[in-house]
């Protein structure tokens, strides 16, 4: 897969706007914490992993403004850029992990060095944030593919793909790396209502990579799963809480339920990025609402009623005991539990 999600071009971080995808691949450049946490809102960006790196260059981006403008109070500067960052999409743990990661820096360096060596620490530390997300998810890929048999087809909801992360994948990494391995696997993607990342993107990335893809609309997963025809679900995560818990895409739940129902494997790919020990069950995860545009209608076309009452929660969260297991980048975890989430750290 060629195409990326985020790049470093002429000190400024430019992101493909998936908004317009697959009709238009167009590129939106950033050059600051405001603009980047806008990006992430309004979806340029989304995904977990890719939420998390965007929101490390919009740390790095604030500091190298700063630097430029030669402004005064570094320091309150970058807690505001901190706090922009992190109000922009609630559920996707990945984001505060990243910002943790960059604050961590931030305090570790500040003592000593000046905002111009600053600016360049937070800069590396969002490239090797990117670098390490490709590299997790290679490795995620190759767990995941070592349980993927020649000849399985394989049902995916929403984009977990390189799309979703700064390459490779979660979910459409696993197959990825199953197919470069030799493996005829064939995907089934479920559309993903509302905001349809299932038909714009994973049907987009996949097809584009050569990979034997069908579209399909999310209330025709059970009557596919029945005539035997899915042989395994994988899916991303936005959060998975201390007991195994996943928050994932509104209709992953759906999904899971109908899983066990066939007796058909259920798998979440999962960067340890994304598991939060310090949430205990699912019930906890906050659960981002979306604006009810997304549920009337699509870009100009509206098919609901005026003043129709809606509901649009964006993720669902499905119980541990439907998860079949894990694929991590340090193993695959069977039916996760606290005491085996807490042993991968
Ligand atoms: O609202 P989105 O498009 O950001 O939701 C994305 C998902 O739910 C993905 O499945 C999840 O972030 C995992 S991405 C590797």
């Amino acid at each position: 897969m060629t195409v990326e999600t985020l790049r470093w071009r002429n000190n400024q971080l430019e992101m493909i706007d998936q908004r317009c995808l697959p009709s238009v691949v167009q590129y939106l450049s950033y050059s600051d914490a405001q603009t980047v946490a806008d990006g992430i809102q309004k979806m340029v960006v989304r995904g977990a992993p890719a939420i998390g790196v965007a929101a490390a260059y919009g740390i790095a981006l604030e500091a190298q403004k700063y630097v430029l403008l030669n402004g005064a109070d570094f320091h309150k500067r970058m807690a505001q850029a901190f706090k922009v960052l992190a109000a922009s999409r609630p559920t996707a743990v990945n984001l505060f992990w990243a910002l943790n990661r960059m604050r961590d820096r931030l305090s570790d360096a500040a003592a000593q060095t000046e905002t111009v060596s600053l600016a360049r620490l937070l800069l590396d530390e969002a490239h090797a944030i990117y670098h390490e997300d490709i590299e997790i998810n290679k490795t995620m890929g190759a767990f995941g593919a070592s349980i993927l048999e020649d000849g399985m087809c394989v049902l995916t909801h929403c984009n977990a793909g390189a799309l979703a992360t700064a390459g490779h994948g979660t979910a459409l990494g696993v197959i990825r790396s199953a197919v470069t391995a030799g493996k005829k696997i064939t995907v089934f993607a479920d559309e993903t209502r509302p905001f349809l990342q299932g038909a714009r993107l994973t049907a987009w990335e996949l097809s584009e990579d050569g990979i034997d893809t069908t579209l399909i609309t999310d209330n025709m997963s059970g009557h596919f799963m029945k005539s035997g025809a899915i042989d395994a679900v994988i899916v991303g995560t936005d959060r998975v809480a201390a007991n195994g818990d996943v928050a994932n895409k509104i209709g992953t739940y759906m999904v899971a339920v109908l899983a066990k129902e066939h007796d058909i494997p259920f798998y979440v790919a999962c960067p340890l990025s994304t598991i939060d020990l310090s949430i205990p069950s699912g019930d906890d995860i906050p659960i981002e609402e979306r604006s009810s545009n997304e549920v009337t209608g699509y870009g100009d076309v509206r098919w609901a009623p005026k003043n129709i009452q809606v509901r649009n929660p964006s993720f669902d969260v499905t119980p541990a005991r439907l998860v079949t297991a894990l694929i991590t980048e340090k193993g695959i975890v069977y039916s996760p539990s606290d005491n085996k989430l807490k042993a991968l750290y």
